[in-house]
């Protein structure tokens, strides 16, 4: 069923798609749906940029070339990707993968974020799901530390996981995210840390949520 509901959002990105510019695809299982219709769809872009090897390997095997972001020319006009959790305001937590830093950057860069998800993961308020923080990892243990003291989170080291940039990643349950872009930026700050999963500063600009009952779309 959920895949289902994945499929609805995969597919209905496809619409908001700009041919012939650049294109921006992240990370997931909902991604890896979006591109099988991608690859079906017959649409070419000028580049596409991706943000892990999983996606690069999937979009190769339809035949697409993938660019490195140091080819990069002008802002990415749309950028599709999943989240973990995205609320009314679309500001998300992701990371679930542990592409997150990739997919910061991204981003970033993009002009259109357009998220893709099952409606499990419209939420009233972020932090059901725990924020993934890519770090050093000789300096995880402090980063722990300041985590418990300053926002009495429960970092939790994602076991048997190296990030493609050769970091751990911390799984932090039990923040308050009450004030998510604070948060992002506070975490951010400590050193050690290369980035954290919430997406407030730079939200999605639409959400297309697969439901039961068919696609909602939020703005
Ligand atoms: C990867 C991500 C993904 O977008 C997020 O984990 C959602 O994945 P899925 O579509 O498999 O539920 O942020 O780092």
């Amino acid at each position: 069923m959920k895949d289902q509901l994945k499929s609805i959002a995969a597919y209905a990105a496809l619409k908001y798609l700009k041919p012939e510019v650049a294109l921006g695809v992240g990370t997931g299982s909902t991604i890896d749906i979006f591109i099988d219709f991608l690859g079906e769809s017959g649409l070419t872009f000028s580049q596409i940029f991706t943000t892990s090897q999983r996606s690069e390997e999937r979009l190769k095997s339809h035949s697409f070339k993938v660019n490195s972001l140091s080819e990069i020319n002008e802002p990415i006009p749309v950028y599709v990707d999943g989240a973990d959790e995205i609320d009314s305001s679309l500001s998300m937590i992701k990371g679930g993968g542990g592409a997150l830093t990739l997919e910061k950057i991204v981003a970033e860069v993009s002009t259109n974020f357009l998220c893709v998800v099952d409606e499990s993961k419209y939420v009233k308020k972020l932090g059901k799901f725990p924020v993934p923080v890519e770090v050093i990892s000789a300096a995880t243990k402090p980063i722990c530390w300041t985590i418990k003291k300053e926002f009495e989170g429960k970092a939790i080291v994602r076991e048997n996981f190296v990030s493609e940039h050769g970091h751990t990643i911390l799984d932090v349950y039990n923040l308050q995210l009450i004030n998510p872009l604070e948060l992002e930026k506070r975490i951010n700050a400590i050193p050690g840390v290369i980035t954290n999963g919430i997406f407030a500063k730079r939200k999605a600009n639409i959400a297309l949520v697969g439901t039961t009952s068919g696609l909602k779309i939020f703005r």
